[in-house]
């Protein structure tokens, strides 16, 4: 849990994510299926059911928003719900072979457990798939809507690639945040509204983007205080990637030509518990928690204004839970 200072929260997913809660179950089970036909490809039919894990936390973001925007039934939105975990889930395929990540929702990630090729073209198939999902609404809009945000995933990717590893810049990690992670949110949030009459999607884009940021920057401080067994991905792997994130961007900035060192060295290389405790260590004394908690917390603000323009709901309530959840979060 982030410290996030005097903040007593009792917010939990299950609470939030209660209105809507039936079709993410429906949600769950139609990504298995998807995620089943998947690994039959690779493996043949005798290919175990694999648990569809993590916080299902677009497909929820997808389904409010569509109620927040006015709409009388979830279970119309069930299919662009799986749709929008689909584009995620490939976005996390193509991730973990940029990143060199073994572990994905605590199970081997598909790059470990195939090939950096095959997991790409898994990806691929989970954004056709998604697309397939989606021609079910005959909307052009919709289609549109979604693929915006896989070109924006990918625009930002590339970018970051052009910038490199020796990029010190907080406005380049904001970014990258907004393309790669921000993007989907946002799309998700106000695709829905393409398919009901009146609607307008502007502040939920708006919304999603900033709670999208935020979600990134504290995904960023969850890798340094985090161990891998809670996160089901490698603890401090963006350290050992040599990433530039924003709080590691702002422990460098304290650091002398020593501390500089010490951090590049572990580059590529195994931690030790010294090394693990020099992070924790450094992220408090270097105020770089606080600091990228203070500028998490002002992206979720905004992400919470943008519901002002929205009329009140139990839905928007729990949009408005949810980008203080995104700030709490353990994991
Ligand atoms: C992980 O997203 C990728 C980022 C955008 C940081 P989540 O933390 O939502 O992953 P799951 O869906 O819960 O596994
Ligand atoms: C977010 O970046 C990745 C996507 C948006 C797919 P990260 O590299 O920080 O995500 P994790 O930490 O591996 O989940
Ligand atoms: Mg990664
Ligand atoms: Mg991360």
């Amino acid at each position: 849990m982030l410290h996030f200072s005097a903040m007593q929260t009792t917010l939990s997913l299950n609470d939030l994510y209660r209105p809507v809660q039936q079709e993410l179950e429906e949600v769950r089970a139609g990504v298995g299926d998807l995620w089943q036909d998947a690994l039959r490809l690779v493996h043949g039919n005798d290919a175990p059911r694999p648990p569809v894990g993590g916080k299902m936390l677009r497909p929820a973001l997808c389904l409010l928003s569509a109620r927040a925007s006015g709409a009388k039934d979830t279970a119309h939105f069930v299919p662009l719900a799986t749709a929008m975990e689909l584009l995620h889930l490939a976005a996390l395929a193509h991730d973990d072979v940029i990143d060199g990540a073994d572990l994905r929702r605590g199970v081997r990630s598909l790059n470990a457990l195939w090939d950096n090729h095959t997991a790409v073209l898994g990806g691929d198939y989970l954004v056709a798939r998604a697309i397939n999902i989606m021609s079910c609404y005959d909307s052009c809009a919709v289609i549109t809507s979604a693929i915006d945000s896989v070109r924006q995933m990918a625009e930002g990717e590339l970018q970051n690639f052009g910038l490199g590893r020796d990029h010190y810049s907080i406005e380049a990690c904001i970014s990258l945040a907004r393309q790669k992670t921000a993007s989907l949110f946002a799309v998700t949030c106000s695709t829905p509204s393409c398919l009901i009459p009146g609607a307008t999607g502007e502040p939920f884009y708006a919304y999603g983007m900033a709670l999208g940021i935020a979600f990134q920057l504290v995904d960023d401080l969850l890798d340094l205080t985090q161990n891998t067994e809670t996160l089901g991905k490698p603890a401090l792997g963006d350290i050992v990637e040599g990433k530039k994130t924003v709080p590691i961007l702002y422990m460098r900035e304290t650091l002398d030509a020593d501390g500089i060192a010490r951090l590049e060295d572990m580059k590529g290389g195994e931690l030790t518990d010294a090394d693990r405790a020099w992070v924790a260590a450094l992220l408090e004394s270097s105020g770089a928690r606080e600091k990228t908690e203070a500028l998490a917390r002002e992206y979720a603000d905004e992400a919470r204004a943008a519901l002002h323009a929205v009329s009140p709901s139990t839905y928007r309530d729990c949009m408005i839970g949810l980008a203080e959840f995104v700030l709490v979060r353990g994991s």
